[in-house]
């Protein structure tokens, strides 16, 4: 379905204001002072005050949420009349536009459920993770359970169990995927809050254009070229921009974009795919630190990849660099740290390793040091806050990787450390340990003549057969409940 607002191209000259809150605010506007009325629309009354569109508060309405703004609808504000159904739920139509019909008054029906109202603005001040109640992701769960289906042995069973009350990411890992989870999770984590005990959601932002440009496994639906990388601002991240907003009475972490960053340290020179798509790369990033940098509720991430990748004593220097330009690129939007070790293997401390001929003179070869020297690095490199999260989803056993750049699938495999806030004492800038990829979800596919197929996760020591990257892969789930450091 398409739809015209006919003030867009007005107001899109109009200036974003952060204020008071009220329906307009999703939209991009300011809320009214007064109530004079210039406009009317399937949003709502519009007025103008210094010059800019604002969007007046006449009742509790029009500050409904409802099933269809994820998809780009409005609520419907004063029909219930059903023009027409389908899986998203019951559309109505206002001022020549669709909407979403709010079904009994509440924000149930189709994608959207649940009844709360988002509440008052919360501001995260200092660690996100701490002194919050973890979200438990209900798709993770259901992915466990269909795990033990498949199960005989009872005494894994029991161990799959327990991975059911530990939080994982929510990765967004296409328009599809940000459209069905993001909204959704937030409603449900909203509804678990009560009082002042906040509940955390933490989700992967995973679209840029032209992804995971140096591998094959997870390349992703938008390609490295302009309008993609249009599609990427306007269809992705200006929604996620808009539920960001509308949650505003919960903490939220992002983590931005695994890899990518990582790739525009080491691999431009070296690969094409990175070469081209490093202005898409560098532009997504301003454009989202802009957008979410400045919501009080949101904290984000950067990922840094892990101490295999850039823990050398010239890629930490080159890193410094890119990653303070990047994020000078988004101000006034504000980051809180960084990011290692998503969806790899590199143990958080391996007292066997020491730079040497071993680690090919690598100082970092463990997440530990690897995040103590970048700490150094990044602070003298005039970055403000440098805090990490670090992923321990899948680094509680060494595993069967001889070398440390084999990242997809690896035999061996154990979960490590439980998300827990300040995990460390004496390490006041690690904010947590999180499971950021999702053990049981694979790396990549390890059929040869798969598009995305990619030679990693050929290699000896992968597990295969596995399924696409996302996919659930049984035998990987079940190596790492058995293998867990600390066990289950
Ligand atoms: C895949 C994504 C998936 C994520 C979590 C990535 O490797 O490319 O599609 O959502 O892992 O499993």
């Amino acid at each position: 379905m398409k739809t015209v607002f006919a003030l867009a191209a007005i107001a899109a000259l109009a200036s974003k204001v952060s204020a008071a809150s009220c329906w307009a605010n999703r939209l991009g506007y300011q809320c009214c002072k007064g109530n004079t009325v210039v406009y009317t629309d399937s949003d709502g009354k519009w007025g103008v005050e210094n010059g800019n569109w604002c969007g007046i508060v006449d009742g509790t309405q029009q500050n409904a949420t409802c099933w269809s703004q994820p998809l780009g609808y409005p609520c419907c504000q004063s029909t219930s009349d059903v023009i027409y159904t389908d899986s998203d739920g019951d559309w109505g139509v206002e001022n020549g536009n669709w909407c979403g019909i709010i079904k009994g008054g509440s924000t149930g029906g189709g994608t959207g459920g649940g009844s709360t109202t988002p509440g008052e603005q919360y501001t995260i001040s200092g660690n996100p993770f701490s002194g919050v109640e973890f979200y438990i992701n209900p798709y993770y769960v259901e992915e466990v359970d269909n795990a033990i289906a498949q199960m005989t042995d009872s005494s894994l069973k029991a161990k799959a169990e327990k991975m059911k009350t530990y939080p994982n990411a929510i990765w967004l890992d296409n328009i599809k995927n940000m459209q069905s989870w993001l909204q959704p999770n937030l409603e449900k984590a909203l509804a678990q809050q009560s009082g002042s005990k906040k509940v955390l959601t933490v989700f992967v932002v995973y679209d840029l254009p032209g992804r995971d440009c140096h591998a094959m496994a997870s390349n992703g639906e938008l390609l490295a070229n302009d309008s993609d990388a249009q599609r990427y601002k306007t269809e992705y991240i200006d929604v996620i921009e808009e539920q960001l907003k509308k949650y505003k009475s919960q903490p939220i972490v992002l983590i931005i974009e695994p890899d990518s960053l990582a790739n525009m340290v080491t691999n431009i020179e070296t690969t094409p795919a990175c070469a081209e798509s490093q202005d898409y790369y560098f532009d997504g990033h301003a454009y989202l630190l802009k957008k979410f940098g400045v919501l009080q509720h949101v904290a984000m991430y950067l990922d840094i990849g892990h101490a295999f990748w850039l823990g050398w004593d010239d890629n930490r220097e080159k890193a410094a660099k890119v990653y303070k330009k990047v994020i000078d690129s988004g101000s006034p939007g504000k980051v809180r740290g960084f990011v290692d070790n998503v969806a790899n293997y590199t143990p958080w401390e391996d007292p066997t390793l020491s730079r040497g001929p071993d680690t090919e003179w690598n100082p970092c070869p463990d997440e530990k040091r690897y995040l103590e020297a970048m700490y150094k690095d990044f602070t003298s490199a005039g970055i403000k806050s440098v805090y990490f999260v670090s992923d321990s989803s899948r680094n509680g056993h060494k595993t069967d990787r001889k070398h440390p750049g084999e990242w997809c699938n690896q035999t061996g495999v154990g979960i490590g450390a439980r998300p827990q806030a300040n995990p460390i004492s004496g390490m006041d800038y690690l904010d947590a340990f999180y499971w950021i990829k999702p053990l049981g979800e694979s790396d990549g596919t390890s059929d040869e003549s798969a598009e995305r197929y990619d030679g990693y996760c050929g290699h000896d020591t992968a597990m295969k057969p596995a399924p696409e990257a996302g996919q659930w892969f049984q035998a990987h789930f079940e190596q790492g409940l058995e293998n867990a450091n600390p066990p289950l």
